[in-house]
């Protein structure tokens, strides 16, 4: 099992993606949960602000993974692929993940599918919340600079034109939001591998990853 954690932009996904072929585990994206999450409380006109009312809400929702790249979601057998990775959803995932019995519910569900193995995480707090116990826990970053420039690419591929220094400004935003949330900050747990992925292409930093695993095997 392998967890990778961190800031917006750092390409997180990416790279866990590529790690997960090449290895053969499972990949379990669980910020997309907190986006599927995001969008049926938006939805059903809960607001992000309104936490318990959005772990009610959500309590039986069914949030499902298929194949494909990028790899297909599911919302209660819906595919929301595309509709979870608006700027707004991504907005509304990162204040409604404030709230601790959101937080819980999404644990919940994140551990039932760690417990079954072979897993790729990814996401903020995999490695200090979700699985500590993972025998490879990394924290991937990169300057503010280079992640607003690879988030800008991102949304760029998929037709949405942002300015960089508002884009910038909203990863800041977001980082600062998500690292000072008193439920399970984004922050760089204990023993954990930091790989600061600035001057390092993704090729580059997956080598690291299947080299650190195959390390402690
Ligand atoms: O990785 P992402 O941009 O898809 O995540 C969207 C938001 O979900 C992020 O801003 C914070 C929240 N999130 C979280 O709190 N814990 C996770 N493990 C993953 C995401």
């Amino acid at each position: 099992m392998i967890a990778i954690d961190g800031p917006a932009g750092a390409g997180k996904s990416t790279v866990a993606k590529a790690v997960a072929k090449r290895l053969g585990l499972r990949f379990l994206d669980t910020g997309a949960m907190y986006r599927c999450l995001a969008l049926h409380c938006q939805r059903h006109g809960v607001t992000a602000e309104q936490g318990d009312d959005a772990a009610r809400l959500c309590e039986g929702i069914e949030i499902g993974f298929g194949e494909g790249e990028p790899q297909r979601v599911f919302l209660n057998g819906e595919d929301v692929t595309d509709a979870i990775r608006t700027p707004e959803i991504g907005d509304f995932a990162s204040a409604v993940s404030v709230h601790s019995p959101v937080r819980k519910l999404m644990v919940r569900q994140q551990q039932a599918i760690v417990a079954q193995g072979n897993v790729m995480l990814e996401g903020r707090d995999t490695t200090t919340v979700i699985a500590p116990e993972a025998p490879v826990r990394i924290y991937l970053t990169a300057s503010l600079d280079e992640r607003t420039r690879r988030r800008m690419h991102d949304f760029a591929s998929r037709g949405i034109v942002k300015d960089f220094e508002e884009l910038k400004a909203e990863i800041e935003e977001r980082d600062l939001r998500d690292s000072t949330r008193d439920d399970s900050p984004l922050k760089i747990g204990e023993g954990v591998t930091v790989i600061e992925s600035d001057g390092m292409s993704v090729d580059q930093v997956v080598d690291r990853v299947v080299a650190l695993a195959t390390a402690a095997k």
